[in-house]
């Protein structure tokens, strides 16, 4: 039989447990970094955003985070030869903050193998559609395009397939008749900003497991 001992962090009751370490990965204007800060701050979302991080020195939201008291590192993908030292950069940095979840918000850079065995079941993206519905980029001007009644986001675990890991979240949003690109991505943003956090915090609790490409909770979670 184990013997709970004091000094294990493990036995310590949840609410003494330090907070773990999340990471916000950004390459331009940061509203989720915001959300996911903001749900921090409120208490909704319980871990420490250790580090926000960029593939580019101009993302509006370093200068978020640098006012927020944030550590907001730059990682050009330009100074490295290949996509596999870049991707080794970053899970050297991430783990150098001791990060033990990674967070995607609108971080335009695919990452490959090497950096998903690294974390595994342990980053997270959001995308502004209705996965499987319109993988990649301008989601919400192909959502138009094709004429769909209903659009959304989606959190999902990242594999190394773009937009293409099993899903933890969804929310829908109708698309209305006058439409356009950028009124429908507000809308869609909104429920982002809603459903992020949420997300993060159901992985952070744990009580969930992977079957497949299924996300399968426990009782006490909750995945909607
Ligand atoms: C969001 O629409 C997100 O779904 C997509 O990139 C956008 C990032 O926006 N992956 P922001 O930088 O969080 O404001």
């Amino acid at each position: 039989m184990r013997v709970p001992s004091p000094d294990r962090e493990d036995w310590k009751p949840v609410e003494n447990r330090p907070l773990p370490n999340i990471a916000v990965l950004i390459s331009g204007r940061g509203s989720n970094l915001r959300a996911i800060v903001s749900a921090v701050r409120a208490g909704a979302l319980r871990a420490h955003v250790a580090l926000v991080l960029s593939n580019r020195a101009d993302a509006a939201g370093l200068d978020y985070a640098r006012a927020e008291g944030l550590t907001a590192v730059v990682l050009k993908h330009g100074d490295f030869a290949s996509r596999e030292a870049y991707d080794m950069a970053l899970v050297e940095e991430l783990r150098r903050h001791d990060v033990s979840l990674v967070c995607l918000a609108g971080f335009m850079r695919q990452l490959g193998p090497g950096f998903c065995e690294a974390f595994p079941n342990a980053v997270l993206n959001v995308h502004p559609s209705l996965l499987p519905s319109f993988p990649g980029l301008h989601a919400q001007r192909q959502a138009l395009a094709h004429g769909v009644i209903l659009s959304g986001a989606t959190v999902h675990f990242v594999w190394p397939e773009l937009d293409a890991g099993p899903i933890l979240m969804q929310a829908a949003v109708p698309v209305l008749p006058n439409d356009t690109e950028s009124s429908l991505s507000a809308r869609i943003l909104e429920e982002e900003h809603r459903l992020y956090p949420s997300a993060i915090q159901l992985v952070l609790e744990g009580g969930w497991r992977i079957e497949g490409r299924r996300v399968i909770a426990n009782a006490a979670a909750t995945l909607r």
